[in-house]
């Protein structure tokens, strides 16, 4: 992968094909030690080439080396944990209504491949706990509690089955849980304290404050922002206070290789092929 990626990066360079990052990245090669310590997450699976947060999209990440899965967490009508990113099932199902007015027999009925690609046809859904029990301990698990304002409860619930699983313990390195919502993860740090948190931005975050980032801090370890607000001063400011960043959502090489030309600490992306497949990622 490196060899592929330095080449097309030499080529586009001698062509005058590489359009230079607005944010000022660095110039010149990867060193080494950035290439070593770059977290990739497989973004709702390796999504790029599966039915995002599905099965399928999970093992595709693992078997592409990805350094951790991203997981949206939801529930359903009967008070089970499942694996969704929109709060409908529309999108990405045969079926239609909303994930928290479904019980998850129900949700169990519907098709979660073919809306991406016929090969994927009859996939289903999966609940959070199938996830741990068939992924823990195979790659890093970065588990987003989506939408978590319709889910009263869910923090303790997703306590519960990391506890049941003794997946709470500070050995367990390779397990962050983050939310756009940031009293949620407040609420699930005081409940799972040993665990890594993370806060997730949006595009309105670009002038976040030093003490909104020191309140961060208090509880969180990872600042996790949209690809646009991502500049070297936030990096640093980030850095600063004790957090590490994965910035959301890297499409293409190109963005990929601008974040990592940033220095940032992982990259979350639907593409893991992008991010370097560095032997010495797991040692
Ligand atoms: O992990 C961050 C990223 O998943 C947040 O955006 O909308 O894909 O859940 P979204
Ligand atoms: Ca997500």
């Amino acid at each position: 992968m490196k060899k592929f990626f330095s080449i097309v990066l030499m080529s586009s360079l001698a062509m005058g094909m590489y359009t230079a990052p607005a944010l000022a990245a660095q110039e010149g090669p990867i060193s080494k030690q950035q290439q070593l310590k770059m977290i990739n997450v497989a973004h709702r699976g390796a999504s790029g080439h599966a039915p995002e947060n599905t099965m399928a999209a999970f093992q595709k990440g693992v078997d592409m080396k990805a350094d951790y899965i991203e997981i949206d967490v939801q529930m359903s009508k009967d008070g089970e944990l499942v694996i969704m990113h929109d709060t409908t099932v529309d999108r990405t199902t045969n079926g239609t209504g909303a994930v928290k007015d479904l019980t998850l027999e129900e949700m169990k009925q519907l098709d979660a491949g073919s809306w991406f690609s016929e090969k994927f046809a009859g996939e289903k859904i999966p609940t959070f706990e199938e996830v741990l029990d068939e992924f823990r301990g195979k790659t890093g698990i970065l588990i987003e509690l989506k939408s978590p304002e319709r889910y009263p409860g869910i923090e303790e619930k997703v306590a519960k089955a990391l506890i049941e699983r003794n997946m709470h313990k500070p050995n367990n390195k390779k397990m962050v849980i983050q939310s756009f919502h940031h009293e949620s993860i407040e609420t699930s740090k005081e409940l799972l304290p040993l665990l890594p948190h993370g806060v997730l931005l949006g595009g309105g975050w670009a002038g976040v404050t030093d003490e909104q980032l020191a309140d961060f801090a208090a509880y969180a370890d990872y600042f996790n922002p949209t690809i646009s607000i991502v500049t070297p001063e936030l990096i640093d400011r980030v850095h600063a206070v004790g957090m590490k960043m994965y910035p959301y959502t890297s499409r293409s090489q190109e963005q990929a290789y601008e974040l990592f030309s940033l220095n940032v600490d992982g990259i979350i992306t639907d593409y893991p092929e992008h991010v370097y497949d560095h032997p010495g990622k797991n040692q």
